[in-house]
């Protein structure tokens, strides 16, 4: 799997930079030497996204040059992203001016590069701002939730939803510390992480995650696993994260109580886990075993990815809590989303089931937000 993904990216790249050099250049109709030159800076830079994914998943990750090379290969992939879609969009534009010029009193030649330059000069400047953007901590965004038969007791109870931190390529041990930071201000009674919490090795990023020992909360720390801990091998990291404290919720379900009066909250592991010896398939069935009645615990459930609410329907599931679109992470990518997800951002219905999604609190690749902002919703908890 993890190579399909590899050999995916690889692709984009590749095709993304061939089509970018070929209209650019063309465009300043470079020849001779020029072109030569300019072929080979983007040979470099195509090169350069590459090398930082392997950096970043390297022993030199915390070396004061791989950092910084990491850094710029990452903030290039998201500008080659937008070019990609900016040169992409001006030729599209570009046909129609010049079918408009074969009937209209446009002129083809004064418009087309005015066009192209115009897209380039707007991608510039929402890449600027997606980098200032994904600079940014993430907030606290208080969002009431109405829950059908939620007991009285329960009536304003507060979970911080953290999601797709992906701590290890870029965001390391000292956002990790603000992360937590925000996180206890907004005095969640319960903390859930849906998945996607780091990317590397233990031995790497383990010490970077330390501290997320400090989330505090009266009813805990819960979390499932997302794909990143897949890709990252799941068995090591989901021993070294239970040993920080954090309660793995794969498969699991428990009870909160308020005097005699309970929620259920269950979670199930990400759909690409089972596929290797080192983790177990999502199973909502073994989630909810024994379990109390729905109509007497209201049902919370954790799954990385919103579509796995396709595979737990029938368990009068309240509430379902997940990541992995990032919302997008960056406008354009927001309407990709829709190839895979079917809710990008906020609330939604699968089947029966109510889905929230959060944006996330870190990014995956790219160092950059663009309308999906970063955020730590915390759920308040509402009788319906
Ligand atoms: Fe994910």
């Amino acid at each position: 799997m993890q190579f399909l993904f590899l050999g995916m990216v690889l692709s984009i790249l590749v095709g993304s930079h061939f089509y970018i050099a070929k209209r650019f250049f063309a465009f300043f109709s470079w020849t001779g030497g020029a072109l030569k030159i300019a072929w080979l800076i983007m040979l470099v830079l195509l090169l350069s996204v590459v090398v930082a994914m392997l950096l970043s998943r390297s022993d030199l990750l915390g070396n004061f040059f791989a950092d910084k090379f990491i850094w710029l290969g990452f903030v290039w992939f998201g500008f080659m992203f937008l070019f990609t879609i900016a040169t992409f969009a001006s030729d599209l534009v570009g046909c129609g001016i010049w079918l408009a010029a074969k009937w209209l009193p446009v002129s083809a030649d004064l418009w087309i590069p005015r066009v192209r330059i115009a897209f380039y000069g707007i991608t510039l400047i929402l890449g600027v701002t997606a980098l200032i953007e994904g600079a940014k901590l993430p907030k606290i965004e208080e969002i009431p939730v109405s829950i059908a038969n939620l007991p009285q007791e329960f009536e304003g109870y507060r979970i911080a939803h953290l999601t797709d931190t992906h701590i290890g390529p870029i965001l390391r041990e000292s956002w990790a510390q603000q992360l937590v930071e925000i996180t206890n201000s907004a005095k969640p009674d319960l903390i859930v992480h849906s998945g996607d919490i780091i990317d590397g090795s233990v031995e790497k990023v383990g010490p970077m995650v330390r501290p997320l020992t400090e989330l505090r909360a009266p009813d805990g720390v819960l979390f499932v696993s997302g794909n990143h801990e897949v890709y990252s091998l799941s068995k090591p990291w989901l021993r070294h994260l239970k040993s920080l404290g954090l309660y793995l919720l794969d498969n699991k379900h428990i009870v909160v109580k308020r005097g005699e009066s309970s929620i259920v909250v269950a979670g199930i592991s990400d759909k690409h886990s089972g596929k290797d010896s080192l983790s177990m398939a999502p199973d909502p069935g073994q989630a909810f075993k024994n379990a109390p009645p729905a109509a007497q615990a209201p049902r919370i459930f954790l799954a990385h990815q919103p579509n796995q609410a396709e595979s737990a329907q029938g368990y009068d599931i309240a509430l379902q809590l997940s990541g992995h679109t990032h919302g997008g992470q960056f406008w354009p990518f927001h309407h990709f989303i829709y190839l895979q997800q079917p809710i990008r951002a906020g609330f939604g219905k699968i089947g029966d089931i109510r889905v929230f999604v959060s944006n996330g609190a870190g990014f995956w690749g790219p160092p950059m937000r663009l309308f999906a902002p970063a955020h730590i919703p915390v759920l308040v908890l509402q009788r319906g």
